[in-house]
C-alpha cells in the first residue's frame, strides 16, 4: 500500500500495481502543509480521495477518517464515511484504534474497514510523541488488534510497532496486517509516497528512500528558470509561427 493524495501519483501507483492506495491524513503533512495529522477534515480529505478514486483502474482506494470524524460513535462513522463512498468514490475506509462498535456498524452497512494500530498519529498528545509502541504492554495492542479483527476489519494497520509485537499479532490474526515502522513480519507494507521518492524533507528511520524526488525537483525548476532568464526557452520549436 502507498498513499496518494491526488491525480498524478494514483495514476502512475496503479499503473505500477500497487494494490492498495490509501488517501491517507497524513495529506495534512504532506500536501495541506499542516504540521501534523490533527487539523485534517472531512471536506479536506473528499476532494483528494475524488482525485485518487478517479484516477485508478484497479487499485483499492481506502479513504482514511481524520480526527474527529468518527470518534463520538457509530452513528458519526457511518456518516463519515457515507460521505466518502458517495462524494469521493471510496471502496473502504481507514481509522485509527480499536473503535469496535463503529467497525461494526459500518461493516454491517457495507463498508469495508481498515483498523489502525499501534501508533496513532491523531492521538500523539495522548501518545507523548511519535514513539516506537508495544514495549510496555505489549498484550493491549494484541487486545486491540484482536478486537478490531472480531468487529470484522478486512486489515490493519501497525504503525511504528516493535518488530517481534508486530510478529506475534500478524500470527495470532486471520486479516492481513500493514506494516509501517513494524518490522517485516507484518503480511504487506505501507509507505507515505512522499517519503519513499524523496519529497519528505525528514523522513521518517523506517522509510527507504526509493527515488530523489526532491532533487530531480529542484534541478529541473532551477534549469527551468535559467533557460527563461537567458532566453534559451522557449526555442522555435516550441512556438507557434
Ligand atoms: O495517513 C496515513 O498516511 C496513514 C499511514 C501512515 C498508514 O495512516
Amino acid at each position: 500500500m502507498l498513499t496518494s493524495y491526488e491525480m498524478a501519483t494514483a495514476e502512475i501507483f496503479d499503473e505500477a500495481g500497487i494494490p492498495v492506495l490509501l488517501v491517507g491524513d497524513s495529506a495534512g503533512n504532506n500536501f495541506l502543509g499542516e504540521a501534523n495529522t490533527i487539523p485534517v477534515t472531512v471536506d479536506e480529505l473528499i476532494p483528494l480521495t475524488r482525485a485518487v478514486s478517479r484516477s485508478v483502474k484497479q487499485a483499492l482506494v481506502v479513504a482514511d477518517l481524520p480526527f474527529g470524524s468518527y470518534e463520538s460513535g457509530p452513528e458519526l462513522a457511518l456518516a463519515t464515511s457515507l460521505r466518502f463512498f458517495k462524494e469521493a468514490g471510496a471502496h473502504a475506509v481507514k481509522l485509527e484504534g480499536a473503535h469496535t462498535e463503529s467497525i461494526k456498524k459500518l461493516v454491517s452497512s457495507g463498508i469495508p474497514v481498515m483498523g489502525h494500530i499501534g501508533l496513532t498519529p491523531q492521538s500523539v498528545h495522548q501518545l507523548g510523541g511519535y514513539k516506537v509502541q508495544g514495549r510496555d504492554n505489549p498484550e493491549a495492542l494484541i487486545s486491540a488488534a484482536k478486537s478490531i479483527e472480531a468487529a470484522g476489519a478486512f486489515a490493519v494497520v501497525l504503525e511504528m510497532v516493535v518488530a517481534d509485537l508486530a510478529t506475534e499479532i500478524t500470527n495470532q490474526l486471520t486479516i492481513p496486517t500493514i506494516g509501517i515502522g513494524s518490522g517485516n513480519g507484518t503480511d504487506a507494507q505501507v509507505l507515505v509516497w512522499n517519503d519513499a521518492f524523496g519529497l519528505t524533507k525528514n523522513p521518517p528511520k523506517f522509510a527507504r528512500k526509493y527515488r530523489n524526488l526532491r532533487t530531480e525537483l529542484l534541478g529541473g525548476a532551477k534549469e527551468f528558470a535559467d533557460d527563461v532568464a537567458n532566453g534559451n526557452f522557449p526555442s522555435d520549436l516550441e512556438t507557434f509561427r
